[in-house]
């Protein structure tokens, strides 16, 4: 059965109401937290090193922030513009991270020539009913890899 739009508006304005103290929430300043995430952070960066990465939902860029460095170039987008305010604190590099409001499930407004996806956190947001549609319209913005 098809979710409830408002069930899908709320978990956004909870997000969006949740920016200023997302990573605080998650434990993401407990410096021993992100030890435990080292590992899971490494294979990340394998997998997009050198790629030109579109992130869907990226909330405040903590995992961005762990891995834009060893990518081309990342263009974080999020629903949100409150959770890309919260990012725009962490002061990465304009020339490699580049920050957009972008609706997951509308994406047309964003460039088609990334190499790589990433959506920490974001799949199980997604209803059964909307995955189709949400990765038909995300490989629309993928190259075809060799
Ligand atoms: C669980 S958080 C994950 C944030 C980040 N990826 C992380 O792991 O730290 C989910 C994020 O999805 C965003 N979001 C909700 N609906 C969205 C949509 N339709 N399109 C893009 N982002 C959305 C929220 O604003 C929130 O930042």
């Amino acid at each position: 059965m098809p979710i409830a739009p408002e069930l899908i508006q709320e978990m956004q304005t909870y997000y969006h109401h949740r920016a200023a103290e997302y990573d605080a929430s998650m434990d993401y300043d407990q410096p021993e937290v992100v030890a435990q995430l080292a590992c899971v952070i490494e294979r990340i960066r394998q997998l997009v090193a050198g790629k030109k990465v579109l992130e869907i939902a990226c909330g405040p860029c903590f995992w961005t922030q762990h891995i834009y460095d060893c990518t081309h170039s990342v263009l974080a987008t999020d629903y949100n513009q409150s959770t890309l305010d919260q990012a725009a604190f962490k002061q990465l590099p304009t020339d490699q991270v580049q920050l957009q409001q972008a609706n997951a499930y509308h994406l047309s407004d964003i460039p088609t020539d990334f190499d790589a996806a990433l959506a920490i956190d974001w799949l199980a947001h997604v209803p059964k009913s909307k995955m189709p549609s949400f990765l038909e319209g995300l490989h629309q913005h993928l190259h075809e890899q060799g």
